[in-house]
């Protein structure tokens, strides 16, 4: 199983930096051939380390998300990729616009259907506080386990 998975928010700072990691983390611990990226659906943090609120929660977890250089989403990611999943229903019409085909579009949907018990987007932590960051970590820690799941049993 080779899947290619990118993880979309609007700032690529905060929300899905933090998703990368997690499916990066719990991937490598399932021993799982998954290939991780991010981006935003905007272009203002382009080149910036994840956001030091965002590093510190997800270190406070023992995951290192120090590498990842924020970047813009761009239509080449619907065929780069399998799946394209967004935080929150802007980010997912932000992915849709700018489908090469509608084909593709398939892929694209919201990182929270993986968790049908909890709200179905990923609250935008920047302007919050290191609760609020928790928060999402929580979210996207259920959502990464059970789309990892999903993969593994070839849903
Ligand atoms: P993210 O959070 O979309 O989770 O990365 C944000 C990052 C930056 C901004 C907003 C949200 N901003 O307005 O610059």
């Amino acid at each position: 199983m080779a899947t290619k998975i990118l993880l979309v928010c609007m700032g690529n700072i905060c929300r899905s930096p933090m998703a990368e990691g997690l499916v990066r983390h719990r991937a490598g611990e399932l021993a799982l051939n998954i290939g991780t990226d991010s981006a935003g659906t905007i272009d203002h943090h382009a080149g910036e380390a994840p956001d030091p609120r965002a590093q510190r929660c997800m270190a406070a977890h023992g995951m290192d998300i120090s590498d990842l250089r924020a970047r813009r989403i761009v239509p080449g990611d619907f065929h780069a990729h399998d799946l394209l999943l967004a935080m929150d229903r802007d980010n997912l019409e932000g992915l849709l616009r700018i489908a090469p085909d509608r084909n593709l579009t398939h892929k694209a949907k919201l990182m929270m259907s993986y968790a049908p018990d909890l709200p179905d987007e990923v609250p935008d932590p920047w302007y919050g506080g290191p609760a609020d960051f928790e928060r999402v970590f929580q979210m996207l820690d259920l959502a990464t386990t059970n789309l990892l799941n999903a993969l593994r049993h070839g849903r």
